[in-house]
Formats: C-alpha cells, sequence, structure tokens
C-alpha cells in the first residue's frame, strides 16, 4: 500500500519498542508515563457514573456540542480559577485528552516546513505529532529552572518560529520546573515577537510539598498582551483518571475556533458520558482528598528513588530532584569506565529485570545519548529499592 508521505519523516516509537520487552515475567519498569491505577479513585467515578446514568441519561448518552458538554467548560472554568487563571467557559473547548488538544495546534497551526521551538527533550507524542504536520523542530536547551530563555528568546529572533511549545512544570521528560522569573519574561518575550506559546500543563496539581509557580496562563494577566499569545493544554489524566480522555485546550478566540472546527472534523466531539463524569465528580469534593492521597505518595516514591539513586548508583549518574510529577531525568557519568549510552545500559538492566526509558528520543535532534528517563509513579517504595539495586548491577 502507498502510504500518505506525511507518514515518511515519523518513525515508530523507540519506546513502544521497548515496550514490548516489557512482558518479561518479573520485571520491575521504571520506564512507563502511566499514574498508578491503584491510586484512582474508582469509588468516586462509579459514584459520578451512576448519576449521570440515573439522572438524566439522554443527553449524556447522545450526540453532544464540539466544543464540550456545558456543564464540564463551566467546572473546568471553575477549576481554573481555583489555579488563579481566569477563563470563561467560551474560552475553552474540552478535548479528547491533552494529546488532542496537542493535535489540533498541530492541525490549525502548522504548515509543512514551518518552524517550531521545543524544549530539548520534550514530550515525545508531541514531537512525533508536530511533525506529522511537517515541523521543523528546533530544541531549546533546558536546566534544572526548566528552559534556557536566554538562548529562547535567541532561537525565537533567528527563527520565527510558527510556535513555542513547552511543559514549565515538572515537565516529561526532565521533571524540571520553570522558574517565576523565567515564566514572567517568555510572556514578555511572547507579547514582543508575537509568538505563540503552547503551555502543556498535565502535571501541575502533582506536586510534593509546596505549589509550582503559577502556569504562564495564570500569569499572562499580569503582562499586557501575553494572553493573545498563548495557548494551554489542560488534562484530567494525571489527577482523575487517563482512561476517561478528558482534556481541555484554553486558546484565543481565533484560534480556539479554528481548533474547534478540526475537532468537528475529528471526533465530532469528546465522550458526553465521560464528560459528564469528571463534571459530576467535581462537584463531590473528593478531587481534593483524592490529590493529597497522590502527592504524598508520589513525594515519598521519588525521595526513595533518589536515596537509592545516590546509595546504588554513586558517581555513575547525576540527576535533578523533581519537585513533582511523575520523573527522573538522569544522566550517566561514565565515570571510571562506568556505562555513558543509556540505550546500551537499558538493554543490560533489561537483562537484571529493570526497565527505564533512554532518553534518546526525548530529542527532536542532536540527542544527548547518555541521558535517560525514570517514573517513579507506578512501582511502590520496595519495588523502588529493588529496581534500583538492579540498575546497579547492570552498570
Ligand atoms: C507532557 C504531556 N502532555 C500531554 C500528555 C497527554 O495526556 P492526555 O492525552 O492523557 O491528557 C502527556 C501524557 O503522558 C504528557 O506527558
Amino acid at each position: 500500500m502507498q502510504f500518505a508521505t506525511r507518514l515518511d519523516a515519523i518513525e515508530t516509537s523507540a519506546i513502544r519498542e521497548l515496550f514490548k520487552l516489557l512482558g518479561k515475567p518479573g520485571i520491575i519498569s521504571f520506564a512507563g508515563g502511566f499514574p498508578d491505577p491503584a491510586l484512582f479513585d474508582a469509588e468516586g467515578i462509579a459514584q459520578s457514573s451512576a448519576a449521570v446514568l440515573a439522572n438524566n441519561p439522554g443527553p449524556v448518552l447522545q450526540y453532544g456540542a464540539t466544543e464540550g458538554f456545558q456543564p464540564l467548560r463551566e467546572a473546568i472554568s471553575q477549576f481554573m480559577a481555583g489555579k488563579g487563571s481566569t477563563v470563561k467557559p467560551e474560552g475553552l473547548i474540552v478535548t479528547t485528552g491533552s494529546q488532542q488538544a496537542l493535535d489540533l495546534i498541530g492541525k490549525t497551526m502548522i504548515s509543512p516546513g514551518d518552524k517550531v521551538i521545543v524544549e530539548a527533550p520534550t514530550f515525545l507524542a508531541t514531537i512525533q505529532c508536530f511533525r506529522l504536520y511537517g515541523a521543523h523542530i528546533i530544541g531549546a536547551p533546558i536546566d534544572a529552572d526548566g528552559v534556557d530563555v536566554d538562548q529562547l528568546e535567541a532561537l525565537i529572533e533567528e527563527h520565527q518560529p510558527k510556535l513555542v511549545y513547552l511543559i514549565p512544570t515538572f515537565g516529561n521528560p526532565s521533571g524540571a520546573t520553570l522558574s517565576l522569573a523565567r515564566r514572567k519574561r517568555i510572556l514578555e518575550i511572547a507579547a514582543r515577537t508575537k509568538t505563540l506559546i503552547v503551555e502543556d500543563d498535565p502535571y501541575g496539581e502533582l506536586y510534593f510539598d509546596t505549589p509550582p509557580p503559577p502556569s504562564l496562563l495564570a500569569l499572562s494577566d499580569g503582562v499586557p498582551g501575553s494572553r493573545d499569545w498563548l495557548a494551554h493544554c489542560g488534562s484530567f489524566s494525571k489527577i482523575l483518571s487517563p482512561g476517561l480522555r478528558v482534556g481541555w485546550l484554553i486558546a484565543p478566540p481565533e484560534l480556539l475556533a479554528r481548533a474547534t472546527m478540526c475537532k468537528q472534523f475529528s471526533d465530532a466531539h469528546t465522550s458526553n458520558l465521560t464528560q459528564a463524569i469528571c463534571a459530576h465528580y467535581l462537584t463531590l469534593n473528593r478531587l481534593n482528598p483524592t490529590l493529597a492521597v497522590v502527592r504524598k505518595t508520589y513525594a515519598e516514591r521519588a525521595r526513595v528513588m533518589a536515596e537509592s539513586l545516590r546509595r546504588e548508583l554513586g558517581d555513575a549518574i547525576e540527576f535533578n530532584q523533581p519537585k513533582g510529577g511523575m520523573f527522573f531525568w538522569a544522566q550517566l557519568t561514565g565515570a571510571q569506565g562506568k556505562p555513558s549510552n543509556a540505550a546500551e545500559f537499558a538493554k543490560r538492566a533489561i537483562d537484571q529485570l529493570v526497565a527505564f526509558v533512554p532518553g534518546a528520543p526525548f530529542y527532536a535532534h542532536d540527542p544527548d545519548l547518555a541521558t535517560l528517563r525514570l517514573s517513579f509513579a507506578t512501582a511502590d517504595v520496595a519495588k523502588i529499592e529493588k529496581g534500583v539495586a538492579r540498575l546497579a548491577r547492570a552498570l
């Protein structure tokens, strides 16, 4: 069969290939990007499902509006207000996961050959999705405080990109959090250079001790002109359940209208049933207690992972301690003949029945082959200690 040429630039994800090996019996996996299913509030979701089907099942089982189920748009508007962002229900659309919001941005904004700046490293599915639309992707370097704003500004001046895609809070895979000062500067740069910034924020609620700085969206009210150049993607996947496939897109009206039109041709609308479940769930006052447990559990796992990595791997590895989210981003040092190539190390680790993801696929270009991502979200503390000890055996 002759497939569309747009697929020519896309490779099957190296991560997917690795996942095939994860079925090995007894393997401890730090490779996934999934939240821990044991922490899903299944009882609350069951209660909401029963309620929406009992009360008035017609509308939730019927086709619905492309923009989203109105009670949920209102509930998301309130949820965002709680996080310091002003957005009217009409200022957002509900999407089928935030992944669809990213796809709609790609579809709406990117023509073949357009330049797009992303963090190096960034979320692999975004790289793949934007490439599908023909984007020429340029990576901007990051450190523990997120993207390097001086270099980002220089890249924007040089390339005049169609958009800049950032995960400012507890990035995937970087675990990094953009500092408040950098957030403000990025908004100023966006307004001055008239560059669209796409803020992807699925992890912001998963902080360990203290909340992260306000989102770019929340800060945009204080930076004149920046809101006109800002899109924000949110999601219930990491705070409630990814299986519901409910996310949202907040964007300037013209962009939102075009994204809505494209969504119409794509899936018509996000499942009304799961949207109604989310809307009802938010009225139950169960989200905060559930999130409190998730934050505490992930914080403990991250603490144990950091301690185990230091104890077991010593100078073989360097990493920044994340303050939230689900990931450690680490770099092999190659010290004293120890490994420096994460893909080779990953193979040896699988032989020792422990898995992680090598970092290279998270770079749009010029990958750092020594990097790797470790998720602490799904393994309990005992497994984390055991898994990291196995990593040490693979050195
Ligand atoms: C940075 C980032 N953006 C978006 C998504 C997509 O999430 P969803 O479509 O489930 O909302 C993920 C999922 O892992 C992610 O890590």
